[in-house]
């Protein structure tokens, strides 16, 4: 376990210390220094090495009021879809072909019962080669159980804020409950993907240092970290966005706490055109859309995210072609 100096902060990844992180932060003379130590990290552990994965966005019926999303059950703007369970499961198929991870996202849509997502899984893992990663918020011991004894591997349950305070104001529910909730997906034995955003109003960088630590004490295997994007129709959509530079310096730092956590060139970074920096200060991963043309423009969480109809098999053409250019290898 290693222990860096940035200037005149010390960053002990062993005891890493709210104040320091928070240091680290707000001082932009270090971040040469920052962004070259992660980039040495990520390429100790994986090499050149970037893992793709294909996203396929099932369902944009949601029953929370998560003030910055979109999609929230407020939302009455939003033309509402849900994909059947043959759609999904043929999506997620063809989706395997291209690439082998294949993560099924959606708002908290209980119409979609643990039985018929258990039932979704199996039959994708009987007819692809695949690791199965679910994003679809947060339900009881008994659903995960099932949906986990199905064979789904993973799972992306992101906490959001640390600040039990913005937590509660921006979610109108406790953050111990998301808490909870990513503790039983680990104990089931899911790999845990957790994480955050960056710029949320009324976020300090000491709210950053916790968010930091807290993936660590969460024992995340993945974290996606980006950039807050105002979404015009919801209550903070005047607010302004998160810093694209500070979310390389969180993600940066998170790479140095975690040395093999993975850690994505998250979509809302990619909005803000920061995926090129992203990889070269710790990010492995990148996600890209595998969502039916038909629903992509319907996922509107944030604004600006790319909903071209570009077939699987280009699109990831076109990253390998973009990812060779920086010396990096598309897995
Ligand atoms: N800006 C940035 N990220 C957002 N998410 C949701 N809404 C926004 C927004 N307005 C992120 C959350 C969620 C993931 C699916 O998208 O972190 O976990």
């Amino acid at each position: 376990m290693a222990k860096y100096e940035f200037g005149q902060h010390i960053l002990d990844t062993q005891k890493p210390d709210v104040d320091a992180i928070a240091a680290i932060l707000s001082d932009d003379t270090v971040d040469g220094a920052l962004f070259a130590a992660a980039n040495d990290v990520k390429t100790r552990e994986y090499g050149n090495l970037v893992f793709v994965r294909g996203i396929i966005e099932f369902s944009n019926h949601c029953r929370c009021i998560c003030a910055y999303c979109g999609i929230n059950a407020h939302m009455d703007k939003v033309t509402r879809y849900r994909m059947s369970a043959d759609e999904l499961v043929d999506a997620a198929v063809d989706a395997a072909k291209v690439y082998r991870t294949v993560i099924l996202q959606s708002g908290e849509d209980m119409y979609y019962t643990a039985d018929m997502l258990a039932d979704i899984v199996a039959r994708i893992k009987a007819r692809a080669n695949c690791t199965v990663t679910l994003s679809i918020g947060e339900r009881t011991l008994a659903e995960y159980k099932l949906i986990r004894e199905a064979g789904a591997d993973r799972f992306l349950l992101k906490h959001e804020t640390a600040d039990a305070a913005l937590y509660q104001s921006l979610h109108g529910v406790p953050l111990e409950n998301r808490l909870q909730a990513q503790r039983t997906l680990k104990a089931l034995g899911f790999e845990l993907g957790g994480g955050f955003m960056v710029g949320l109003p009324g976020q300090t960088d000491e709210i950053l240092a916790r968010d930091l630590l807290t993936l660590k004490e969460e024992g995340v295997e993945m974290a996606g970290i980006g950039p807050f994007i105002a979404h015009p129709d919801t209550n903070i959509g005047k607010a302004k966005d998160g810093d694209a530079h500070k979310t390389l310096k969180v993600l940066a730092i998170a790479r140095l706490l975690l040395p093999r956590c993975h850690l994505p060139s998250t979509t809302a970074l990619n909005v803000k055109g920061g995926m090129r920096d992203a990889l070269l200060c710790g990010a492995n991963v990148i996600m890209q859309k595998a969502t039916p043309f038909a629903f992509r423009k319907l996922y509107d969480i944030y604004p600006g995210r790319d909903a071209q109809d570009v077939p699987l098999g280009v699109q990831f053409e076109e990253l390998e072609q973009r990812l060779s250019e920086l010396g990096l290898k598309a897995e």
